[in-house]
């Protein structure tokens, strides 16, 4: 029971109100302010939800001044060290890591799941060939709902870790064969044989029925290092507690939708620049900078007030202090720096903008640090990805996080539509 009370003062009244603290098991303390409306007869107000908890979780914990993050209580620099991506889901989805057995049959569960409906295929032929594929992505998990309507009942509990099991294994196959279409080559299958991400590298990028892929020089395979640093990218984008994408696919869980509808729409919301669509956005301005000299004439621009130039892949509405993603990715960078070629003018020039940007008072006084899209670019650009790919990599990351919290939103018997009120200012 909380112990702590909050009280209120209307002043124009002389009224007061008294509301619970509730205590979590980390961070900030949260005030009960549910009955609000029905005591004061007014709104919070709160546009961008800069200071409220829009729900209890128990999936992932940030500490935005410290740049900590932890999924099920273990550290992001744990996982990402000593786990791989499959671990990652297994953990988000399970509360603990998978002991070897588990995860055998865990990772044999989705590499079967891996293949996609044949009449789903076709959707693909109705986009033109340059569409985003983040645009068909969207669309095709969209179709996936009315593929796998009746197979699911959203009310049994029971079904939904298959459901789960299911997105997470066909995410990489829609963005692969999205990727593919766009470029007017056939598909890759699913290769059963093969792990989890090096699967979704060689849906991306082999011949069919030859062992060169389409960048290569020779006959080489796809590297192990590549594999390990792409699976480490989808480990650091698995969940990130209640992010704009997550709240979207909270807000359609709460309305009783398809899930699967709940993830197209947290697709839809993550491609925006602000948020996941940032981490092409970065590449773009770097290739748009295009030289080290530059570079300071543009940090002037972002620090104008006039000015909607942002720094693409700095800022964070929770990180006041280094993303601890960010910190993963660049010791990566230098870990494969030779090993992946990463010695390009891209990279002189982020190497620039982080040089001039840490140490700029305007900056500073913002507690504006790189994020993780500033350093995945560089390295998924090293891995010869297109940067029309790092958003649905970004998805493919984050659909372990969003299926998670739709599950905990659908098993937690509090949860409500979600429907807040405005201030009004019209007529
Ligand atoms: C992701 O929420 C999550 O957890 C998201 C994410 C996840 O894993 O799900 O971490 C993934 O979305 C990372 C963020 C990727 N987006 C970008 O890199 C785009 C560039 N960053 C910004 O647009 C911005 O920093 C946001 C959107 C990330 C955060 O915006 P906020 O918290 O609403 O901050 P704000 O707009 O109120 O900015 C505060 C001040 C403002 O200046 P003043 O009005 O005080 O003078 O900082 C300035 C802003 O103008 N500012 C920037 C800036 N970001 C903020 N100025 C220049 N360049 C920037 N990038």
């Amino acid at each position: 029971m909380p112990t702590n009370t909050f009280s209120l003062t209307n002043n124009q009244t002389g009224e007061s109100y008294k509301y619970n603290i509730l205590e979590g098991t980390r961070g900030p303390s949260v005030l009960d302010i549910r009955t609000f409306f029905a005591d004061t007869g007014m709104f919070t107000y709160d546009p961008g939800f800069t200071a409220t908890a829009a729900c209890e979780s128990t999936i992932t914990f940030i500490d935005g001044k410290k740049g900590e993050l932890r999924y099920r209580g273990i550290a992001i620099e744990d996982l990402a060290k000593h786990h791989t991506y499959l671990e990652t889901c297994y953990l988000l989805l399970n509360k603990q890591l998978p002991n070897k057995e588990e995860l055998q049959n865990f990772d044999l569960e989705i590499r079967h799941r891996a293949y996609l409906h044949k009449g789903l295929q076709k959707l693909f032929d109705a986009f033109p060939d340059n569409a985003h594929p983040m645009a068909t992505l969207s669309a095709a998990v969209t179709a996936l709902a009315s593929f796998y309507n009746e197979h699911l009942d959203i009310e049994n509990e029971d079904e939904y870790l298959e459901m789960a099991h299911r997105i997470i294994a066909k995410m990489p196959t829609i963005a692969a064969f999205s990727y593919r279409h766009s470029l007017g080559i056939p598909f890759i299958e699913p290769n059963i044989d093969l792990s989890f991400t090096k699967n979704f590298l060689t849906m991306m990028r082999a011949y069919p029925g030859g062992k060169m892929h389409l960048y290569a020089n020779g006959h080489e395979e796809i590297k192990d290092v590549e594999v390990r640093a792409l699976d480490t990218i989808f480990t650091l984008h698995a969940d990130h507690e209640q992010n704009a994408s997550t709240t979207v696919v909270r807000g359609v869980a709460s309305t009783g939708a398809h899930p699967y509808m709940a993830i197209s729409s947290g697709i839809a919301a993550l491609w925006g620049r602000a948020h996941g669509g940032a981490n092409e956005s970065v590449i773009a301005q770097l290739e748009y900078i295009a030289s080290v000299d530059k570079v300071e004439a543009f940090i002037e621009k972002a620090k104008d007030p006039n000015d909607d130039f942002r720094l693409m892949g700095f800022g964070h509405r929770v990180y006041k202090n280094f993303d601890p993603r960010a910190s993963i990715l660049k010791s990566l960078q230098d870990e494969l720096h030779d090993a992946l070629n990463l010695d390009t003018e891209l990279m002189a020039i982020a190497r620039k903008i982080e040089e001039i940007a840490l140490n700029d008072e305007y900056f500073i006084s913002r507690k504006l640090y790189p994020n993780i899209d500033f350093y995945t670019g560089i390295i998924l650009t090293a891995l010869q990805i297109p940067k029309s790919m790092f958003t649905p990599i970004f998805v493919i990351g984050r659909t372990v996080g969003w299926i998670t919290q739709w599950i905990e939103f659908k098993k937690d018997k509090t949860s409500k539509i979600a429907r807040p009120r405005q201030l009004y200012r019209g007529k």
